[in-house]
C-alpha cells in the first residue's frame, strides 16, 4: 500500500498534486512519501514483534539523508556497505551501535574506518578480510564484533545479477568452511565472533528459499554451540520482494514466521537488512513527455527521464507500472507505446508496447515504484544533470536533493597543465 493515489481528476503524493510540485522543481525528479516510509516500517517492525530484532536499512537501495532519516527516527539501524554509506547513516543520526557494515571488498581503509567509529558488527566475507581486520583491531588495541557472512549455496530464484547465496556467486564463506573459521576467528585477539550472517538475493518472491538458508543457519549456530563457540546475533539480510507486476512476494508476516520457526528458540539477537521492502513502493520518478512519434511499427513517447535516472529496467529488464498524472478517463481506449528516453542507446526503454491512456507532448508521467534502487544507481551519463529528489510529508514537500547546475557539473573537472585553457563558451 502506498500514498500516491488520485484526487480530484490528479495524481498525489499524499496531500501534495505531483503536477504542483513538477512546477515548483521541473522534471524529471523522485518523490517519496514520509507516510508510505513510516507504514512499511511499521509492518516490519510489527511482523517481527516479539523477537529480539533490529531492522537495519540496506542503505543501498535508497541513501537520501532525509529517507534514511526518516526510518532512522522511527527506530531503524543501518546496513551499509561503503565507507561513503557508513557516512551517511552517521550523517542522517543513526547510532552507530545501530551499524552493521556488509561487503565483499571492504578496503583497509574503510575497515579502520568502521573500526574508529565503533559500529555494532562488520559482517566478514572472506579468511583475507578477517586476517586484515584482525591487524585493523590489533594496531588500535581493540577487539572488534563480527559476524561471519556464509554463503549456504541457496538458489534464490531471481534474477541472475542479484542473486548471492549460490556457491559459485562471489559472497560470504563457503557454508561447509565456515565453522572452521569461525573457530578460527574466535581465537584471534582483535575480533569478537558475535555471529553469523546469510542474505541470499534481493527481489526474493518465494518462501522456500529463505527457509533453506534460515535452516542451514541454524545447523551451523547448533553444532557451533556444540562446540563451545555461543554466538549471540544472527543477521538474515534482506532480500524480501515486493509487487512490481503481478507478483505475490510473501508478506512480511510470513517471512517473519518463517524466521521464528527455524531460528525463534535459539534464543538469539536477530540483525534484518531490508532494502526494498522498506523503500520501493514508497518513491516515484516523475518526467513529462517530450514528443510522441509515430515510428513505423510502433508508438514512441519519449520522456526527460532516461536510462540514467533510473537504470533497472536497461540493466535488469525490470518492469515499473507508468501511469499519467491526469487521472484518465473512464472507458478510455488505450494506446499501446514504448516508453523511451533521450539517451542514445535502445537500452534506455522504461516499457515496450505498454497500455497507457492517450498522452500528449507536456504531460507527465509516472514510473512507480522507484523508490528502492533508482536514484541511488542514477548517473550523468551522456551528460544529463543528477536527477533531483523531493521528499513529501502531509500537504508539504521539500526538495531534499537539489538538481545540480550546468557549472556545478563542470566544476568536478579540469584540463591538465600542458593544454591551453579552452576558449570561454557561452
Ligand atoms: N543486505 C545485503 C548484504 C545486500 O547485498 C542487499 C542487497 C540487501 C541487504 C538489501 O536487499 P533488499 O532487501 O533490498 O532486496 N540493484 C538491484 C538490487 C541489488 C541488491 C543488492 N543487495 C535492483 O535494482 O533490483
Amino acid at each position: 500500500m502506498d500514498h500516491f493515489t488520485y484526487r480530484s481528476g490528479a495524481l498525489h503524493a499524499e496531500g501534495v498534486p505531483l503536477d504542483a510540485i513538477a512546477e515548483a522543481v521541473g522534471t524529471p525528479f523522485y518523490c517519496y512519501s514520509t507516510a508510505t516510509l513510516r507504514r512499511h516500517f511499521e509492518v516490519v517492525r510489527d511482523a517481527f514483534a516479539g523477537l529480539d530484532a533490529l531492522v537495519c536499512f540496506a542503505l543501498k537501495a535508497n541513501s537520501n539523508l532525509a529517507v534514511v532519516r526518516t526510518l532512522g527516527e522511527l527506530g531503524a539501524g543501518a546496513d551499509v556497505v561503503s565507507e561513503g554509506e557508513l557516512r551517511r547513516a552517521l550523517a542522517a543520526g543513526i547510532p552507530a551501535e545501530r551499524i552493521v557494515f556488509s561487503g565483499v571488498g571492504k578496503t583497509r581503509r574503510e575497515l579502520e574506518f568502521a573500526v574508529d567509529t565503533g559500529i555494532l558488527q562488520i559482517n566478514v566475507e572472506s579468511e583475507p578480510e578477517l586476517e586484515a581486520l584482525n591487524e585493523v583491531a590489533r594496531a588500535r588495541g581493540k577487539r572488534v564484533r563480527i559476524a561471519v557472512r556464509v554463503n549456504p549455496d541457496v538458489d534464490a530464484n531471481t534474477h541472475e545479477k542479484i542473486t548471492t547465496g549460490r556457491k559459485e556467486n562471489k559472497f560470504g564463506i563457503e557454508w561447509t568452511r565456515a565453522h572452521a573459521v569461525i573457530r578460527r576467528a574466535s581465537a584471534m585477539p582483535g575480533i569478537e565472533v558475535t555471529g553469523v550472517a546469510v542474505h541470499i538475493g534481493s527481489q526474493l518472491t518465494d518462501i522456500a528459499p529463505f527457509r533453506d538458508a534460515f535452516l542451514r543457519v541454524r545447523d551451523l549456530v547448533v553444532m557451533l554451540r556444540t562446540d563451545g563457540v555461543a554466538l549471540t546475533r544472527i543477521d538474515l539480510g534482506g532480500g524480501l520482494g515486493i509487487p512490481y507486476a503481478d507478483e505475490t512476494p510473501p508478506s512480511p508476516a510470513q517471512y517473519a514466521a518463517v524466521v521464528r520457526e527455524t531460528l525463534g528458540d535459539l534464543g538469539l539477537k536477530m540483525v534484518l537488512e531490508p532494502g526494498r521492502l522498506l523503500v520501493g513502493n514508497a518513491g516515484i520518478l516523475v518526467t513529462r513527455v517530450i514528443y510522441v512519434k509515430e515510428g513505423a511499427t510502433r508508438t514512441f513517447v519519449i520522456v526527460d527521464a532516461a536510462m540514467n535516472d533510473l537504470m533497472r529496467p536497461a540493466l535488469y529488464d525490470a518492469h515499473h507500472a507508468v501511469v499519467t498524472v491526469r487521472q484518465p478517463d473512464p472507458g478510455v481506449e488505450p494506446i499501446h507505446a514504448d516508453i523511451v528516453g533521450p539517451v542514445c542507446e535502445t537500452g534506455d526503454t522504461f516499457a515496450r508496447r505498454r497500455p497507457l491512456p492517450p498522452v500528449e507532448s507536456g504531460d507527465l508521467l509516472v514510473l512507480r515504484t522507484a523508490g528502492a534502487y533508482g536514484a541511488t544507481m542514477a548517473s550523468t551519463y551522456n551528460s544529463r544533470l543528477l536527477v533531483p529528489e523531493v521528499m513529501v510529508n502531509n500537504d508539504t514537500f521539500s526538495v531534499v536533493r537539489a538538481r545540480p547546475t550546468y557549472e556545478e557539473m563542470l566544476a568536478m573537472e579540469r584540463l591538465p597543465e600542458w593544454m591551453e585553457a579552452a576558449p570561454k563558451g557561452r
